[in-house]
């Protein structure tokens, strides 16, 4: 059949063939979906890390709760084996494997997430009283404040004129001042600023982009934004110091917490998991837990801008990090993923012939050449992430241990007037991979009830699973 026709007429053709493709689909999976009413939209954000010690100093806004890994490590009793996470953003997985003694080995591409895990493990680790000691003296002297000199950091496109001038001039002298101390206490120093760079600025994350307060005085769009209070930076700083402080010193005397005598080793690469995974030793991880980006648009690489800069990423290294992402912005280009392993055959021959999403690919192409669409890189980054996507499954069906669990976070989305049923795509990968589907786990909605039956789901709004894959 071809899909080619008149303009007029496209959408609603295509889409009648799409419907029935994913129906089809979502009718193979009939027994694995369940609606899992404890999976809530707090345990499976970082809501629930807010007040969580340790987990909270650095707002990590995409991340999942530590609570939620435990759940699934409860659930399925994952005891004495070494645990993986290919999208490790600020190690969720990694340190709440660590804490049951368990070992794990991530992946991250951005800075921001590697800056958290290094500073994270060196605060872990034994406290010796004299490092407490010198971060109460940062707290209690403010030893940036009579600086004389100001360090300059990299200023991008995208974060100039992010600060109001008193706290610009407080950061760059903050960033001056800790060039006195230790290699470990600069480290955990820098952390500290980039927990409250939010918090003293004038931008807030807005996933695809940082919304800028009016009061910044920069192009602002129709609606004029007002973030509300604007930390100074001297408190926002002593009151993060106060609270990693207050952590640290609870959990050398801890009352309920429960602290293994030997945690976990923790590794984490830095680099593409495209890239770094082809190198990972085959049958070596017990249980993977994770949470790609989704295919929904938003640019890491432009909501921690600033955070970027600080960690000295300039211009030209942010477009490449930016490229080197799991395709979800409308600017990834295509990569090359047979030279970039050939040994991806099986991968790249499961996404082609998978006939739902070859039919999405064709009608949002379509959609782009008839000028419908309203950004012609959504075509391409569909394509890309399901392409890419498929690459990763098969590489985590590799390194996982036969019998072992693969968790993943992940939401559908909705182009074009259609809903793209992401859970379903992914899952029917992963049987082709090396997986056998146990469970395509369903977030109640926003109101707790079970709206999404059997039969209906995805019509009336989409589908925020957690999949249960296990390596057969
Ligand atoms: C949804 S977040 C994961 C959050 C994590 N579960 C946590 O609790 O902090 C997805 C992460 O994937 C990272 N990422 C995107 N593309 C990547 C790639 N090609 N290789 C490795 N990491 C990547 C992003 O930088 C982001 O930190």
């Amino acid at each position: 059949m071809t899909y080619r026709s008149s303009t007029l007429g496209i959408a609603s053709r295509y889409m009648a063939e799409i419907a029935k493709l994913d129906e089809e689909t979502t009718n193979t999976y009939k027994n694995t979906f369940r609606i899992e009413r404890k999976l809530n939209r707090t345990l499976v954000s970082f809501q629930a890390n807010k007040n969580r010690p340790f987990y909270r100093w650095y707002k990590f806004k995409e991340a999942y709760s530590a609570d939620m890994v435990e759940y699934f490590m409860d659930m399925y009793s994952m005891r004495n084996v070494p645990v993986f996470d290919p999208f490790a953003g600020s190690g969720t997985s990694l340190f709440t494997a660590s804490e049951r003694g368990l070992n794990s080995v991530g992946i991250e591409l951005l800075p921001i997430g590697h800056q958290i895990v290094k500073t994270r493990r060196i605060l872990s680790q034994n406290q010796s009283e004299d490092r407490i000691k010198l971060l109460k003296k940062w707290r209690d002297k403010k030893p940036w404040v009579n600086m004389t000199q100001q360090s300059d950091f990299v200023e991008l496109r995208i974060t100039k004129g992010a600060y109001p001038i008193e706290n610009q001039r407080s950061l760059q002298k903050y960033l001056s001042a800790i060039e006195n101390e230790t290699s470990e206490l600069q480290d955990v120093l820098l952390f500290v600023l980039l927990c409250v760079l939010d918090d003293i600025s004038y931008t807030r994350k807005d996933g695809q982009f940082l919304r800028w307060d009016y009061r910044s005085g920069r192009q602002l769009g129709k609606t004029k934004f007002d973030k509300g209070k604007i930390y100074f930076f001297d408190d926002a700083i002593v009151s993060k110091l106060n609270e990693i402080i207050s952590d640290i010193e609870d959990r050398q005397f801890p009352s309920t917490i429960f602290v293994p005598a030997q945690p976990g080793e923790i590794m984490l690469h830095e680099g593409s998991c495209l890239s770094i995974l082809p190198d990972i030793e085959s049958s070596q991880f017990g249980a993977l837990i994770t949470s790609p980006p989704y295919c929904n648009r938003y640019d890491y690489t432009r909501t921690y801008a600033k955070e970027l800069a600080i960690l000295g990423i300039n211009e030209e290294k942010l477009m490449q990090m930016r490229q080197s992402m799991l395709s979800c912005t409308v600017e990834n280009r295509e990569k090359d993923l047979v030279s970039m392993n050939p040994d991806w055959g099986a991968a790249i021959k499961t996404a082609n012939n998978h006939a739902l999403l070859q039919l999405i690919i064709t009608y949002l192409n379509e959609l782009k050449d008839e000028k419908k669409i309203n950004n012609s890189g959504i075509p391409r980054m569909v394509k890309g992430y399901f392409y890419e996507m498929s690459c990763v499954i098969a590489e985590c069906s590799r390194i996982l241990t036969s019998g072992s669990r693969l968790i993943m976070v992940n939401d559908n989305v909705r182009y074009a007037g259609v809903n793209i049923s992401v859970d379903t795509i992914l899952s029917d990968f992963a049987s082709e991979l090396g997986f056998i589907i146990e469970n395509i786990l369903v977030l109640p909605d926003e109101k707790g009830n079970s709206s999404q039956q059997m039969g209906t789901f995805g019509k009336e709004s989409l589908r925020k699973c957690v999949y249960v894959w296990r390596k057969q």
